[in-house]
């Protein structure tokens, strides 16, 4: 008896012990987190997250840091402020920042397992991201389809001219997100995704949008994964409603491809030809659904990036007037009154990319990029980041950084007429697509969307605002989701020169 009474004993204190030095060196771990807010339990810091996330960081981090700590629900974050600490993780530790948080609704339909989006950097991701450059991306590629973009600005630029003729007012990011998404499904598979005034397209847009929509909303589930199930908002029912009516078309897109190769001889020239080919030849494992996946990748990433930046483009454009004449002088000097801008003309118009750029710092269309996840314990400034951490870093912040920028809050696209900075990854100070492996692989045919269709909206058109309203009394509220849209959909009409 006293033998077993010993034993217990014994174990009892060890367990004590164990306890009390894990204890401790869990404390410990926990005091070399970045410093952070203090969190609530269950909660953590949910209750200070708000309507638009990226400005309730931006204002937390005044107080705790360029790196900071924060518990979302039941998700460990780090939130990144500045140029310098996000150069730590996306260049220095680029490889062990590369993961993705997935979310909720990016569990549609098993999205996540073969995304490019969402999958951790693998070999099945290399792949993809190789099969994209190579198909849409690349210099070469781009500049042969460049055609097809020029034939849907002339659109755009016919639309706008019926809409001075006629005075009516344009809904222009409406209107960018059409041509977007027809810039977009022309270079994919040589079709037309919408136009501007017909109702049958309206439904296509729709879906587009209620894909968005849902994947760009606030999930609780996100934060509480025991919600999943339940769904409480409702938003993965919905995400799968619409991603399901997307595929259906798809299925359609593809089906239409696939009678006319059988029968044709002349082969198309896009994207959709060159995947067929790869899943006929299967040089890696790459079927319908991969396809499908795909595409929604991509016009989910692409169609209201782009529009978003051109919108608030043009909203801060129309807010300063010397601004506009300036844009609109230089595109008069350097093309002419008659000709219309190509993308080989971006490089030779360098107030215009001032003005992307200018748009991109103040309103990046992702303004938390994508979310990373740690895959490992990784120390910077003497902080421990945990593994599994989920990472958001603030473009939004750092673009407004007044140790970085003077004046961060007032639109001035000159600062860049004289600063070599651009937008490509490697300015950490300006980084709208992201930078080191994980940066957006849209970024080439995204760099001449905006421009192009920036200069068609002011090429040769003066915009009037709304009866009695002033440049100054432009509403320029945000609205968080997938991507960051004025909150008040900005409408102008259009005058001819
Ligand atoms: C990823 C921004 C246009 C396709 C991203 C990321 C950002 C971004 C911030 C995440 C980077 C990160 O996680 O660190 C933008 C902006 C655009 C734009 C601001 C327009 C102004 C496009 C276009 C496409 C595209 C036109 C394709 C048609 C993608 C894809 C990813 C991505 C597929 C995921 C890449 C990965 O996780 O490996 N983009 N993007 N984007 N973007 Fe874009």
């Amino acid at each position: 008896d006293t033998i077993v009474s010993y034993l217990v004993l014994y174990f009892v204190i060890w367990a004590c012990i164990y306890l009390l030095t894990s204890n401790l060196r869990s404390r410990k771990s926990a005091t070399r987190l970045p410093p952070g807010p203090y969190s609530f339990p269950i909660i953590g810091n949910l209750h200070q997250v708000g309507q638009n996330p990226h400005q309730s960081y931006a204002k937390l981090s005044k107080t705790y840091g360029p790196l900071m700590s924060l518990k979302l629900g039941s998700k460990a974050t780090v939130v990144v402020s500045s140029a310098n600490v996000a150069r730590e993780v996306l260049q220095k530790y680029d490889q062990m920042f590369s993961g993705r948080s997935v979310t909720g609704a990016a569990h549609t339909l098993d999205h996540h397992k073969v995304s490019m989006v969402w999958l951790p950097v693998s070999s099945q991701w290399r792949n993809l991201r190789k099969m994209c450059k190579e198909n849409i991306f690349a210099t070469q590629i781009l500049d042969t389809s460049q055609g097809l973009r020029q034939e849907k600005l002339q659109e755009l630029r016919d639309y706008l001219h019926r809409s001075s003729v006629s005075r009516k007012a344009v809904n222009v990011g409406g209107a960018a997100f059409t041509t977007s998404l027809n810039l977009i499904s022309r270079t994919l598979f040589s079709k037309d995704f919408a136009d501007y005034d017909s109702d049958s397209s309206q439904e296509l847009q729709e879906i587009v949008w209620g894909v968005m929509k849902n994947v760009g909303s606030f999930n609780l589930s996100d934060y509480f994964p025991v919600l999943r199930l339940i769904d409480p908002q409702g938003i993965m029912r919905d995400a799968k409603f619409y991603v399901q009516k997307l595929f259906d078309i798809f299925d359609d897109i593809i089906n239409e491809r696939l009678q006319v190769r059988g029968t044709s001889e002349t082969k198309k020239n896009d994207l959709l030809e060159a995947l067929l080919d790869h899943s006929i030849k299967n040089e890696f494992e790459f079927g319908r659904n991969d396809l499908k996946h795909l595409l929604l990748d991509l016009f989910v990433a692409g169609a209201d990036t782009t529009s978003t930046t051109v919108e608030w483009a043009m909203a801060e454009l129309l807010r300063s007037p010397d601004k506009f004449a300036k844009a609109r002088a230089e595109l008069k000097e350097i093309i002419g009154q008659e000709e219309v801008v190509q993308e080989s003309d971006i490089s030779r118009l360098p107030y215009l990319q001032a003005v992307i750029k200018e748009t991109f710092r103040l309103h990046p269309a992702a303004p938390l990029l994508v979310p990373h996840k740690a895959n490992e314990d990784v120390e910077i400034n003497g902080y421990i980041v945990p593994k599994n951490t989920q990472v958001l870093i603030n473009a939004w912040a750092s673009g407004r950084d007044p140790t970085t920028w003077s004046d961060p809050e007032i639109f001035e696209p000159e600062r860049f007429l004289d600063r070599d900075i651009d937008a490509r990854g490697q300015h950490f100070e300006l980084i709208p697509f992201g930078a080191g492996r994980r940066i957006c692989p849209g970024l080439p045919l995204a760099y001449r969307m905006v421009h192009l269709m920036l200069a068609a909206f002011i090429h040769n058109i003066d915009w009037k605002l709304e009866e009695g309203m002033k440049p100054e009394d432009l509403d320029m509220d945000e609205k968080f989701g997938l991507s960051v849209p004025k909150a008040l959909p900005l409408e102008a009409i259009p005058v001819k020169l």
